[in-house]
C-alpha cells in the first residue's frame, strides 16, 4: 500500500445515493436539487474557475442525512470536516462562495 499526502485543499463530497421507496439525496423527485446534478453543477463549476488539482468534488454515497438531502460533506486539508443537509440548486452560489476558492 502507498501512501501519499492528499493534494487538495478541500473535498466536497456530495452524496448521490438512490433508494427505492426510502428518501434519498439521487432519487428522481428530487428533481433539480438531486445531490447527483448539483455534484456536477459544483464539478463544472471548478473546471471552469480552473481549480481541478486545488479542489475536489467528489460523488459521495449515503452520509447519513438522507431525509434532509441532498447532503454535503466538506473536509479541508487542516482536518476539519462540515456536513450540510439541504442543499440546493439555489443555494449553489453560496456554496461556491463558501467552499470552492482556494
Ligand atoms: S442518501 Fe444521501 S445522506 Fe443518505
Amino acid at each position: 500500500m502507498q501512501k501519499r499526502a492528499i493534494p487538495y485543499k478541500r473535498v466536497l463530497f456530495i452524496c448521490t445515493h438512490k433508494r427505492e421507496n426510502e428518501p434519498a439525496c439521487a432519487n428522481v423527485e428530487r428533481g433539480e436539487n438531486s445531490g447527483l446534478l448539483l455534484a456536477e453543477e459544483l464539478k463544472n463549476e471548478l473546471k471552469a474557475r480552473g481549480l481541478n488539482g486545488k479542489l475536489r468534488v467528489v460523488k459521495s454515497g449515503c452520509l447519513d442525512f438522507c431525509s434532509a438531502g441532498p447532503a454535503l460533506m466538506v473536509a479541508d486539508n487542516a482536518g476539519d470536516y462540515t456536513l450540510c443537509a439541504g442543499l440546493e440548486k439555489n443555494k449553489l452560489p453560496e456554496i461556491i462562495e463558501e467552499y470552492l476558492q482556494v
